[in-house]
């Protein structure tokens, strides 16, 4: 896949520093990447995240949920600018508000997310905190579709991370964060030239034996496996 317009356009939602942004920016940048970055929205007008963004010229845009009357409202107009966009898959990338049913459905299989953990552990908030009090001996985390209930969905790709004796909750979410930033990219590339692909809730990947070590993190699937 050479010509640019023959990628897949990203729409990506962030909330607030946007390093997985920048990971997933850096990597479209690559030799024949399948997806480019065509707008960044972020419902907190103050995000680094956004400031980053439109200082990399890409097109951004705040979306202050706090000026809608509901979210409906608010994930309506996410809809719209998504569409106007001409944008195939929207990425969530840090983006921590919760979306109606309504907007999750219409894009079905073609929003995907990433979560600090390895799903279906630790949905929701403050995961390395509880990961390391429930005394796990591995964490990570998860690229995965999304559906309308929270942090579920089919799982497109995930890394392990190893807990270390000192770890705090700090210390682990560093390490996994560092992971993240392989992961997404990665899974993004494969999902979008239909090398991962989704049937009802189940996933396959077109390389078949799909997982591989990189240093201390083990991620499914392998990094750079083109
Ligand atoms: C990342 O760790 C991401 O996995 C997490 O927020 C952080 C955003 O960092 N997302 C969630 O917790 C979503 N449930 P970033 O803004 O630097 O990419």
């Amino acid at each position: 896949m050479t010509s640019g317009s023959s990628r897949k356009r990203i729409g990506v939602l962030i909330s607030g520093r946007g390093s997985n942004l920048v990971a997933l920016h850096e990597a479209a940048g690559g030799e024949n990447c399948p997806y480019e970055i065509v707008l960044v929205v972020s419902n907190r007008p103050e995000a680094p995240g956004l400031t980053w963004a439109k200082e990399q010229g890409i097109a951004a845009l705040a979306l202050d949920h706090k000026l809608f009357r509901s979210r409906e409202e608010f994930d309506d107009q996410i809809d719209r600018v998504m569409k106007a966009s001409k944008v195939d898959i929207i990425a969530c990338a840090g983006f921590m508000r919760l979306m109606t049913s309504g907007l999750i459905e219409r894009w079905h299989n073609r929003m995907i997310n990433i979560h600090p953990a390895l799903l279906p552990l630790f949905k929701g908030l403050d995961t390395h905190a509880r990961a390391l009090k429930a005394g796990v001996k591995v964490a990570g985390c998860s690229v995965h579709a999304i559906r309308p209930e929270m942090d579920e969905g089919p799982i497109l790709g995930q890394a392990v991370v190893r807990v270390l004796p000192n770890d705090t909750p700090g210390s682990l979410a560093a390490r996994v964060l560092k992971a993240e930033h392989k992961l997404y990219p990665e899974v993004l590339r494969l999902f979008a030239s239909d090398q991962i692909k989704i049937k009802g809730d189940r996933v396959s990947c077109i390389d078949g034996a799909t997982e591989a070590e990189d240093g201390d993190v083990m991620y499914s699937p392998a990094l750079g496996s083109h």
